[in-house]
């Protein structure tokens, strides 16, 4: 039995209406045996000879760094005392499912390329639909689509927009840009889109007519599955039309990621698939107070780590200045990211947790800053993020992103400290891989099961 102690009370006491969470178990989602502490064997990496793949961490580093960095902006825009109106069309949502449920799964691919870097699967566009696919992003809000005469590096399959009747171009601009250079322009359109069998016949996104600096991988676009306040576009999202159009069968979604580049991944839409998980699905409340009481992302409260049965307590670094936001005594909040591969606490949470992990120490500085190396013959205990006083651990070879280069006795530790403002966590595939993940926005909350 792991040892944890009551912090997150404390915690969630102070930001939440509730002192202790509900359970949450809506009728439609299967209760399968109860559920029980994992306890990963100790494992050493030399077992399976990942090196770690430093390219992909610096750019994602970049990324994120990109994509949180910006939240102070976000945080003040929101909260005006006139919070800005959302773009809404005259119909904007006319659910046609093909299945009459109102949910349908679609099957994620897992690009592997010595971590599981991204997930993406198909979306199409347009009247007649052409297939497309997307990045199923749970940390942003933005759909972004590429176009036929998109410049740059821009990957296939592009959306011919001359050839769909139902499409409309705004002239409002739309830009991302990261910090490692790269980005998308182009302007914000509707037009109808699929996935899964669920339509939504006047959505708004990002048609793209110039990327740069790599902003594509091997998928085409991205599929921001956050909440309004968070899209650029300043348009609705995908999910939070079909939510409101009514009819889906849960207003909920669910993700199961498979490792290594494995067949199984897939995106639920509407439903949990309990082929894919075993046990119950415990839910944990939203914490808008972590972004001054607008809602941007699906993040959580933490209490911190527990490392093979010690619980850590972390001391926040809190870089965000705004005095209407809580300050929080210990802990963090963590955005369950489906968009980020990695782990990112803050640099004083990811000190703490290291100095736990016999010989951990700072990476070298080419590997980039935040990161952790241990020795890789040391057997390894495990990580886990507390939510609700529940220990949730990750595989220590999810942990584990390998050796840091070809025949190197260190190994780079997944957990990373970056400071992104008022204490967020960004909690990515590493540890979804491990739990099973539901986004349920009728509880606002998100529910892990034990990912089979
Ligand atoms: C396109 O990719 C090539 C090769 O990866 C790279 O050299 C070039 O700079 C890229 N161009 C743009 C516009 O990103
Ligand atoms: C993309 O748009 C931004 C904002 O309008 C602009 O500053 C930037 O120069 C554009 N980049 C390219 C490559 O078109
Ligand atoms: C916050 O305020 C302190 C003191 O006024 C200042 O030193 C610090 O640079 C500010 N941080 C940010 C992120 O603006």
């Amino acid at each position: 039995m792991l040892a944890i102690t009551t912090v997150a009370t404390l915690l969630v006491a102070s930001t939440l209406s509730s002192a202790s969470p509900t359970p949450l178990s809506p009728s439609t989602i299967p209760q399968r045996r109860s559920a029980s502490v994992i306890n990963f064997h100790r494992n050493t990496v030399q077992a399976d000879n990942k090196v770690f793949n430093a390219e992909a961490a610096r750019k994602e580093r970049l990324r994120v760094k990109a994509k949180y960095g910006t939240i102070n902006d976000r945080v003040q825009a929101a909260s005006h005392s006139t919070k800005r109106a959302l773009k809404t069309v005259a119909k904007p949502f006319d659910i046609k499912s093909k299945r009459a449920g109102g949910e349908g799964k679609d099957p994620l691919v897992d690009v592997f390329n010595s971590i599981d870097v991204l997930y993406f699967g198909p979306l199409s566009v347009g009247t007649p639909p052409q297939e497309t696919n997307v990045d199923f992003d749970t940390g942003s809000s933005d759909l972004v689509v590429p176009l036929s005469n998109c410049q740059g590096n821009c990957t296939a399959p592009l959306f011919d927009s001359s050839k769909s009747t139902t499409f409309k171009r705004s002239n409002t601009p739309f830009s991302i840009q990261y910090q490692d250079g790269s980005g998308a322009n182009g302007t914000v359109a509707t037009d109808a889109v699929t996935v899964a069998g669920l339509t939504v016949a006047k959505q708004a996104f990002g048609a793209v007519d110039t990327e740069f600096g790599g902003f594509s991988g091997p998928n085409a676009g991205l599929l921001g599955l956050g909440f309004p306040d968070n899209a650029v576009s300043n348009s609705k999202p995908f999910f939070i039309n079909l939510v409101e159009s009514g009819g889906l069968a849960s207003n909920l979604f669910s993700f199961f990621m498979s490792r290594g580049g494995a067949d199984g991944s897939e995106l639920c839409i509407g439903c949990v698939n309990s082929d894919k998980f075993s046990g119950d699905i415990d839910y944990h409340k939203l914490d808008p107070s972590a972004t001054g009481g607008t809602q941007l992302y699906w993040n959580i409260p933490s209490s911190g780590f527990s490392y093979d049965g010690s619980q850590s307590t972390v001391t926040p670094t809190t870089s965000f200045n705004d005095t209407s936001i809580t300050t929080r005594a210990t802990g963090f909040s963590a955005v369950i990211d489906s968009g980020t591969s990695l782990i990112y606490v803050s640099t004083a949470a990811a000190e703490e947790l290291y100095n736990q992990i016999p010989g951990a120490s700072p990476a070298p500085k080419d590997v980039g800053d935040g990161f952790y190396t241990f020795p890789c013959d040391a057997p390894i205990g495990t990580v886990s993020f507390v939510f609700d006083g529940k220990p949730y651990a990750i595989n220590p070879q999810d942990f584990n992103l390998g050796a840091l280069q070809e025949g190197s006795s260190d190994c780079v530790g997944g957990i990373l400290g970056e400071d992104l403002g008022d204490n967020l966590a960004i909690v990515g595939d590493e540890f979804m891989k491990n739990w099973y993940s539901v986004f349920d926005h009728d509880q606002l909350a998100v529910g892990f099961a034990k990912a089979n």
